[in-house]
């Protein structure tokens, strides 16, 4: 059959794929550590589940107006507008099926053919194939590695040209756990403003935050009505099955995202709807248990890894997951297979049973991603195999068994 060339060129995810063959590794009773997903070990709130029970009980799960219940868009509008530190209507609001379609969304009601969409590199591995999605071009600009990943101003200024339509900002990041200062943030947002672009903040990790504080670039003077910003409930609310996310944008953005969804998707569940309001409405006490967990988590990591040969990792300042350099270790496989991340994430799963994300999936091959959403116990565990199946590495021939 005929594939377009829009869709040959959009690999699978790398992380459902990595979550495909841990499953089928699980069921064939391997002992597999997973620190590859990037989704909180912790159960749903017990509102959520009670709502969404109730809300089943009632037999009524029909439609909802696309853009969700008007209850949810105002809690919505509400949270977004705490979090980023503006104000924002329910009118400017549209409840998604996570906020992987919210930030599909956004880039399709932004961007025409050909127009470019500067990413963060490294950056999330979603964000490059949602522009192409739309045939618009994903723009990868690099942050210094000597910073944290964080972008130069200037560079992203280099990187701007006529076609430049839009730039996403992810902080807290995933994969590297940067968090942009509010003078950061500021700078980028100036880019912004000198050069006419719209800025689509990524805010789904904002309780997570170790070191700093979070801040949103929509609270910067003169850019509310530059920018989308893109939360959700799956990390903040422990909720990623559930799908719910949110933009919040100008109103005209906001409808125009809300129509373009009314005809791909309709609403966003109803019953998840439902559990999403009904979490809100309990409040930050989810979140602030959990970034209790990955503060000590994150640490038990930060221990482990410093402890590893030449292994290279700056502290992330937030979200939930490690991003050490591991290139030293390239090479180094008796075989001579471990050539990149991808290779060496391959061999940590094959000899030792380790998952973890090969950096260059995010554009950093130099790295492997360690969610430390995992619980300590399992960590622990998952870091041993690391460091045992590095130790093989350096004394030449790998450790473990072999499947
Ligand atoms: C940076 C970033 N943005 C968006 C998403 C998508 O979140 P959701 O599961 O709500 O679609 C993820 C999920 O991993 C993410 O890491």
């Amino acid at each position: 059959m005929k594939i377009s060339a829009r869709a040959r060129s959009i690999p699978p995810s790398v992380v459902f794929e990595l979550g495909a063959r841990v499953s089928e590794l699980k069921r064939a009773g391997e002992n597999v550590v997973s620190l590859g997903a990037g989704q909180p070990d912790f159960p749903s709130p017990r509102e959520a589940v009670e709502a969404a029970q109730a809300f089943l009980e009632s037999g009524q799960v029909g439609y909802t107006p696309a853009s969700g219940i008007p209850e949810l868009r105002a809690a919505a509008a509400e949270l977004v507008s705490r979090v980023a530190g503006c104000s924002y209507e329910p009118s400017q609001v549209v409840v998604t099926s996570g906020a992987k379609e919210a930030l599909a969304l956004a880039i399709a009601s932004a961007c025409d053919p050909g127009e470019e969409v500067l990413l963060p590199a490294p950056g999330w591995l979603s964000y490059a194939p949602m522009c192409l999605a739309v045939d618009a071009v994903p723009v990868p600009v690099a942050g210094d590695p000597e910073r944290g990943f964080r972008w130069n101003p200037d560079d992203l200024a280099a990187a701007i040209t006529p076609a430049t339509r839009a730039l996403v900002v992810n902080s807290p990041s995933n994969p590297t756990g940067l968090v942009y200062t509010r003078d950061e943030l500021a700078a980028i947002a100036q880019v912004c403003i000198d050069h006419d672009l719209l800025l689509i903040s990524d805010e789904i990790y904002w309780p997570f935050v170790y070191e700093g504080r979070f801040s949103s670039p929509a609270a910067l003077p003169g850019m509310a009505e530059r920018t989308v910003v893109i939360n959700g409930l799956s990390k903040s609310h422990s909720m990623t099955g559930w799908r719910i996310g949110f933009l919040a944008a100008p109103e005209d953005m906001a409808k125009a995202a809300g129509s373009l969804k009314s005809h791909l998707t309709s609403n966003a569940a109803t019953p998840s709807q439902h559990a999403a309001l009904a979490a809100l409405a309990a409040g930050d006490a989810h979140a602030e248990m959990m970034t209790v967990a990955f503060t000590r988590r994150r640490q038990l990591a930060l221990d482990a890894l410093a402890a590893m040969p030449d292994v290279h990792l700056e502290a992330p300042g937030g979200a939930f997951y490690v991003f050490p350099r591991v290139d030293a270790y390239y090479g180094k496989h008796a075989s001579g297979s471990i050539q990149g991340s991808v290779e060496l994430s391959a061999a940590l799963l094959e000899h030792v049973r380790l998952a973890v994300v090969p950096g260059a999936a995010f554009g950093e091959d130099r790295c492997v991603r360690l969610s430390i959403a995992a619980a300590d116990e399992v960590l622990a565990d998952g870091l041993e195999r690391m460091a045992s199946f590095l130790a093989s590495l350096r004394q030449g021939a790998p450790a473990g068994p072999s499947c």
